[in-house]
């Protein structure tokens, strides 16, 4: 057979590694070849390919980012999309392809499976906001990066008696933020599934002032407040229709220091959670995906996506996957409100 991959949407730590994996095993144990596109979904779109073989994926597991490249292209937002997809797979005569990507570049890998395309579906997001996997690859990362820096943070804040407020990824879903907050013993975590009380909020902060320690709010991008108890700025979409989210942590900033008069400082970790090397989770997770993957290729199981289940790796129908977004349970932030304040 032989096979395209490519990799979509926001890049994440990880994504080489289930490049290396899919094609090592598929390569050796299965003898199939294989054609990198460019820039997700973009790739079959224009025809853009690049070579992919062992030799091209050597040196590759511990590095960030994707060697095949990303974009958000939505080829159901161009005109003719799926057909020129078509026509371009059979002109590179592709007989299956792998996407590796979050609810967007696998929600149109659902689709072009229904009208007729044998692909297989590797769940990535630094979100970990994918329905039907316990984890994605790239979250324990971007985990350990808020985690690190918000302990930075700790002892700045104490040395000047200041909050902190520290704005993590995370539109839809507060993983990132839930994680690295415990993790991190935030007087606060704001998340997008439960809309916050500012005056809460202020309360907590002189909490912790009370007993001679500094706050650290953490705050996940898309954290809202209680409707019209503070204004919040949204910026352009993009080609999913997925709003730019702005700043957070800056109004929060704001609005603290107007509030109770405490000296405050806003830390955008942004991209910096999605560069870089993946940790040795990440790396296990995304070649056993990348494992698993070219075995439902091989075996013409198409229309799936692999899934982390305990330590199991299943396969899910990608429809079923794309259907809707793992968010934060009520139990699990109830957990993690133990600690504010
Ligand atoms: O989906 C991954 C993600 O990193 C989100 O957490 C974040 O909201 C978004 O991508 C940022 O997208 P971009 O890199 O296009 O600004």
């Amino acid at each position: 057979m032989r096979i395209g991959v490519l990799t979509g949407g926001g890049d994440c730590p990880g994504l080489n590694a289930v490049i290396r994996a899919v094609v090592r095993k598929g390569e050796s144990v299965y003898g199939h070849s294989f054609v990198g596109f460019r820039d997700g979904w973009r790739g079959p779109l224009t025809g853009d390919t690049v070579p992919l073989d062992t030799a091209a994926v050597r040196g590759i597991l511990p590095r960030g980012g994707t060697i095949l490249g990303s974009s958000r292209t939505n080829p159901y937002a161009a005109v003719d999309g799926p057909s020129l997809i078509r026509e371009n797979l059979a002109a590179a005569e592709i007989d299956a392809l792998v996407a590796i990507g979050g609810e967007d570049t696998l929600g149109v890998a659902a689709q072009l499976h229904a009208e007729g395309l044998p692909v297989v579906g590797v769940p990535k997001t630094i979100d970990n906001d994918l329905f039907a996997t316990d984890y994605t690859f790239g979250f324990d990362t971007a985990v350990n990066i808020a985690t690190e820096a918000i302990d930075r943070l700790h002892t700045t804040a104490e040395s000047h008696h200041r909050v902190l407020i520290v704005e993590v990824m995370g539109r839809h879903a507060g993983w990132i933020a839930l994680h690295s907050g415990m993790a991190g013993g935030a007087n606060v975590i704001l998340i997008p599934e439960r809309p916050f009380d500012f005056d809460k909020v202020c309360a907590f902060v002189e909490a912790r002032f009370a007993t001679h320690y500094a706050p650290i709010i953490v705050a996940a991008e898309g954290a809202t407040p209680i409707a019209g108890t503070l204004v919040t700025r949204e910026g352009e979409l993009d080609a999913f229709g997925h709003v730019r989210l702005q700043g957070i942590a800056q109004v929060l900033e704001t609005e603290i220091r107007g509030r109770t008069g405490r000296d405050a400082r806003a830390t955008v970790l942004g991209h910096l959670q999605r560069g870089g090397t993946p940790t040795a989770f990440d790396r296990w997770l995304a070649t056993r995906f990348g494992l698993h993957a070219v075995d439902a290729v091989h075996e013409g199981d198409f229309g799936v996506m692999v899934a982390l289940h305990g330590t199991r790796i299943d396969r899910v129908p990608l429809a079923e996957a794309t259907r809707e977004l793992k968010t934060v349970p009520e139990e699990l932030y109830n957990e993690a409100e133990t600690f504010f304040g």
